[in-house]
């Protein structure tokens, strides 16, 4: 018997349970009302008076022992997180987890999208590999143009005019498809990513984005031009900002102009980024040639359009002064974490 008990005090100094359950099968084992001790106690009675008085004391010890032992891991198992099963806390706040944020480009596209939806204006899109009739005939550049140099566009084929295959040099090469295939009016918005051949830097860039805007219909004149670009301005750049045109030259458009923006850094009164003028230019514009609407099979007698263009970069150089062009494609995170993040 002292054997057993010897045994039985070992294995209880050295119990460590995983869980509650095992602390339970511990309790059920020693405690319970057939257990160990219930057990030892029947054998108690059998044992002569000699043995009795000794083991009367070390059952009685040993009962103490699996009794305090169990009190103390209920209370450990309760009270905290001792036990395996409970290293969890589930009152714990989880793991944040970073959102995205929004590419600044993207952002400016955004917000152009909305002001000219606002305005009744639908999205266009079209291809970025485009033939010569979209991107420069169907738009009345003529033959020797310059803009058809190898120096400006990227050729994908070239022979020599009317079957070459371009890079789009611009998204008014989407005008031309839009008013080709429907019927007027039309009035929509066309953004998107365009190439032009020339040295990467700090200014300049082999691709950058525009978003284009083309409205036909029945008397449309170049006051609606300046109204709606004058209403795009103040929600986007905020009320008060000024505007000016001054006379340019577009082979698609005629009469054209290009529009300058009171500066949006120093609200005109000269800075670094307008170069201490109080304007920066911001999008050409004009009247849509007649011979644009004629070889998109449009009357020019009954219909006439105004047609506008901007790069989204300078947009959003404006916006977030951003002096260095390659810092929008070269997607370091430290610089895109800067904009404003959405929820998802
Ligand atoms: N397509 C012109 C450009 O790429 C911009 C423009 C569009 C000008 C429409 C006038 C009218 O520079």
């Amino acid at each position: 018997m002292q054997a057993q008990i010897d045994q039985y005090t070992a294995e209880i100094n050295a119990f460590s349970p995983a869980n509650a359950d095992e602390l339970e099968t511990f309790r059920i084992k020693f405690l319970g009302t057939k257990g160990i001790i219930k057990d030892l106690f029947e054998q108690f009675k059998t044992v002569g008076p000699e043995e009795k008085r000794t083991f009367g004391k070390v059952l009685n010890q040993f009962k103490q022992l699996a009794e305090a032992k169990y009190a103390e891991l209920k209370e450990a198992t309760e009270s905290g997180p001792k036990t395996k099963d409970l290293e969890l806390d589930l009152t714990l706040p989880g793991d944040g987890f970073e959102v995205g944020s929004r590419h600044p480009l993207s952002l400016v596209r955004n917000e152009i999208i909305d002001i000219f939806k606002r305005l009744g204006f639908v999205v266009a899109e079209g291809p970025e590999i485009e033939d010569d009739w979209h991107n420069f005939s169907a738009l009345n550049f003529p033959e020797e143009h310059p803009a058809r140099d190898m120096q400006d566009t990227f050729f994908i084929k070239k022979n020599a005019g009317k079957d070459d295959i371009a890079l789009r040099t611009h998204t008014s090469s989407v005008q031309v498809r839009m008013m080709e295939h429907g019927k007027p009016p039309f009035r929509a918005i066309m953004p998107g990513r365009v190439y032009r051949n020339e040295a990467i830097s700090a200014r300049a860039h082999c691709f950058f984005h525009q978003v284009e805007g083309l409205y036909v219909d029945e008397n449309v004149s170049f006051a609606d031009l300046k109204q709606t670009l004058y209403h795009f301005v103040q929600e986007l750049y905020g009320e008060g900002t000024k505007v000016r045109f001054r006379p340019s030259y577009f082979p698609f458009t005629e009469p054209s102009a290009e529009m300058d923006v009171s500066c949006t850094i120093c609200k005109g009164a000269g800075c670094n980024m307008c170069k201490y003028s109080g304007w920066v230019e911001i999008l050409g514009c004009g009247m849509v040639d007649p011979n644009v609407l004629e070889n998109c099979g449009i009357d020019s007698k009954k219909f006439t359009g105004f047609a506008f263009g901007m790069g989204m970069e300078r947009i959003a150089n404006l916006k977030y002064v951003i002096r260095d062009l390659r810092l929008f494609s070269e997607n370091d995170v430290r610089f895109l974490k800067q904009f404003q993040t959405e929820m998802l």
